[in-house]
C-alpha cells in the first residue's frame, strides 16, 4: 500500500485550501492508498534555518513522514500572486532531506493545488508549487487543480462546486496511481539541483 503525505491548508478555520487537499487525499484513499494530512497548525514551523540541527516536534514529524512517503499532495493559498509563507517555509525544510539515500523527493509524484479567490492567483500558486516541486527532484502530476474559492464555494458542509471537486479529486486519483506503480524510481537521477 503507498503511503501519500498532504501538506496545505492556512491557519485559518475553515481554511479552503485545507479542505481542497482533504477532498484530493479521499480521492487518492479511496484508490487503495494510505494518507495523512498535515495542515495548518501542524505546518507552523520557526523559519527554516540551515544552520541548526534542531527541529521543533512538528517540523521532526513532517519530515519523518516525508521519508516515507511514495507520493504527496501540497494545497496552497494564493497570497499576492504566489504561494503562502507558511507553505513556503514548510517546503524548505525538505532541505534536511538533501543527504538521504533519496535526495529530497526524488521521484514521487506530487499533486499541486493552487487555492484562491481570483484565477490569476490561484494558477499562479500552481504554478509556483509545480516549479518547487521540479526543484525537489519529483514528478507534479499531469493534472494540477487551479481552485477559485470565492464566497460560498467551500462552507462548513464542504465544496459546493461539482467541476470543483472532480478536479480535485483527479489530482489524488493521479498521485495514487503513479505512487503505485512505482515506475518513476527508475529514472536516471541527476546529481545536479
Ligand atoms: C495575505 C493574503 C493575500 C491574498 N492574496 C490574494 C491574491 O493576490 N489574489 C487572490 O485571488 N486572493 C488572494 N487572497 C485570498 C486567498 O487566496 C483566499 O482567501 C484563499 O482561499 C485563502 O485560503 P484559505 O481559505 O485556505 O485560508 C489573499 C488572502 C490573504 C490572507
Amino acid at each position: 500500500v503507498s503511503f501519500i503525505v498532504g501538506i496545505g491548508g492556512t491557519l485559518r478555520p475553515g481554511s479552503s485550501s485545507e479542505q481542497a487537499l482533504a477532498i484530493s487525499l479521499r480521492a487518492a484513499a479511496a484508490a487503495g492508498a494510505q494518507t495523512v494530512a498535515l495542515s495548518g497548525r501542524a505546518l507552523d514551523f520557526p523559519f527554516y534555518d540551515p544552520g541548526v540541527p534542531e527541529r521543533s516536534e512538528r517540523a521532526a514529524a513532517f519530515l519523518a513522514a516525508l521519508r516515507r512517503a511514495d507520493g504527496v499532495i501540497i494545497s496552497s493559498p494564493g497570497y499576492h500572486g504566489a504561494i503562502s509563507g507558511l507553505i513556503k517555509n514548510a517546503l524548505d525544510y525538505i532541505e534536511d532531506l538533501a543527504g538521504d539515500p533519496r535526495a529530497y523527493l526524488s521521484d514521487i509524484p506530487i499533486g499541486c493545488i493552487g487555492v484562491a479567490y481570483g484565477n490569476q492567483a490561484a494558477v499562479a500558486a500552481l504554478s509556483s508549487l509545480r516549479s518547487t516541486v521540479h526543484a525537489l527532484r519529483a514528478f507534479p502530476t499531469p493534472y494540477g487543480a487551479a481552485v477559485m474559492a470565492g464566497p460560498g464555494v467551500f462552507t462548513e458542509s464542504g465544496c459546493a462546486d461539482a467541476a470543483t471537486v472532480s478536479g480535485l479529486e483527479l489530482v489524488g486519483k493521479q498521485v495514487a496511481a503513479l505512487a503505485e506503480t512505482g515506475h518513476l524510481a527508475r529514472l536516471p537521477r541527476s546529481s545536479k539541483g
